[in-house]
């Protein structure tokens, strides 16, 4: 008996050595559990005689104590060791530089709505909205373009159904908007619009136009080329022109479309207007009687002006874009450049 208690505490001894948290804890049940080492000897204890029973007992208590009390000595050292240890491992170096955080900023096309939104919010115009899911009726037939009317072949068409589709342009929100309120109108609406063509340096599937319309009793052709006049030199610079010529929409009449002298070359000819000097960026006109009497308004009491410029022309010619595509690819080495 005498040996074992001996060699248990030499054991004991030898082991708390270098030992981490986790193996302390495991050495304390190895020793103290209840099938421990010194539980062991409690039960030894009963085939010890009578006499020395007193004597054991006491030892056995004594390095009971001895091991209870080394082992939580040094759990407690071991703790405020692995504490330090882990505040010096966690430690921030504030005189480090930081590490830079990405932030967004806004896609070209959208700065270009916001741009061409104030301009014409500064002009008394309001800005509305229309779906891009749009019914036959709206996109076409109240436009002044019947089902067979050979206008709508220009515009190659998603069809969600027979009479539902992507809408092809923002002009479908002109009759929306004179459905719903009376005259005078001065609106600007913008957003997506889509269309089957192939993808090229000018084409692209989804695109955006910007449409306007106006709508009072004594509006005229002077008040459209003034309003797309200040419009664009607002937004391309003083010095630049717009100009109309002749061209045929249904919903229209008469109908234009105007193009703004080109800002690459002052309207010299250059090989981005392909030496023609103007730059094309959408179709306006009057807005034509049929049209007005689709929504209950007296054509006779009330004209108006329309046109729909496209949004990525307008960016296009702004930035010295050339590429319609390059604002759908996401390639952050394009839109870097324009960060808003
Ligand atoms: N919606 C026409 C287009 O997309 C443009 C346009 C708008 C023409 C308004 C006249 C008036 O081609």
């Amino acid at each position: 008996m005498e040996d074992k208690i001996k060699q248990i505490k030499e054991e004991f001894k030898e082991k708390i050595k270098n030992k981490s948290l986790k193996e302390l804890k495991e050495l304390e049940t190895y020793f103290l559990g209840r099938k421990g080492k010194v539980s062991v000897l409690f039960q030894l204890f009963k085939t010890v005689p009578k006499e020395r029973r007193k004597h054991f007992g006491a030892k056995i208590n004594e390095l009971k104590n001895f091991i209870e009390k080394n082992i939580s000595a040094e759990i407690k050292r071991v703790e405020s060791i692995e504490a330090s240890r882990k505040l010096e491992d966690e430690k921030i170096d504030v005189t480090l530089p930081g590490i830079k955080l990405h932030t967004g900023g806004l896609h070209i096309l959208s700065q270009t709505i916001s741009h061409a939104e104030d301009i014409f919010l500064s002009m008394g115009f309001d800005v509305m909205v229309g779906p891009e899911i749009e019914e036959d009726y709206y996109n076409f037939e109240a436009l002044n373009i019947p089902e067979f009317h050979p206008a709508r072949a220009m515009q190659d068409t998603f069809y969600l159904s027979k009479k539902i589709l992507l809408r092809t342009q923002t002009s479908p929100i002109q009759v929306r908007i004179m459905e719903k309120y009376k005259p005078p109108i001065r609106i600007i609406a913008m957003g997506r619009c889509y269309r089957k063509d192939a993808p090229d340096s000018s084409h692209f599937p989804v695109f955006h136009q910007i449409e306007g319309l106006v709508i009072d009793k004594k509006v005229t052709f002077a008040n459209l080329k003034g309003t797309l006049s200040l419009f664009a030199k607002r937004m391309f610079g003083e010095a630049v022109k717009v100009r109309f010529t002749p061209s045929y929409f249904p919903f229209v009449e008469p109908g234009a479309e105007t193009s703004i002298s080109c800002v690459i070359c002052g309207g010299k000819g250059c090989s981005v207007c392909k030496n023609t000097g103007w730059l094309e960026m959408g179709g306006s006109g009057m807005v034509h009687p049929n049209v007005l009497k689709n929504v209950g308004i007296d054509p006779e009491i009330y004209q108006g002006f329309a046109f729909g410029w496209g949004i990525e022309r307008i960016a296009m010619v702004k930035h010295k874009i050339p590429d319609i595509r390059m604002f759908y690819q996401n390639d952050l080495r394009f839109l870097k450049q324009f960060r808003g």
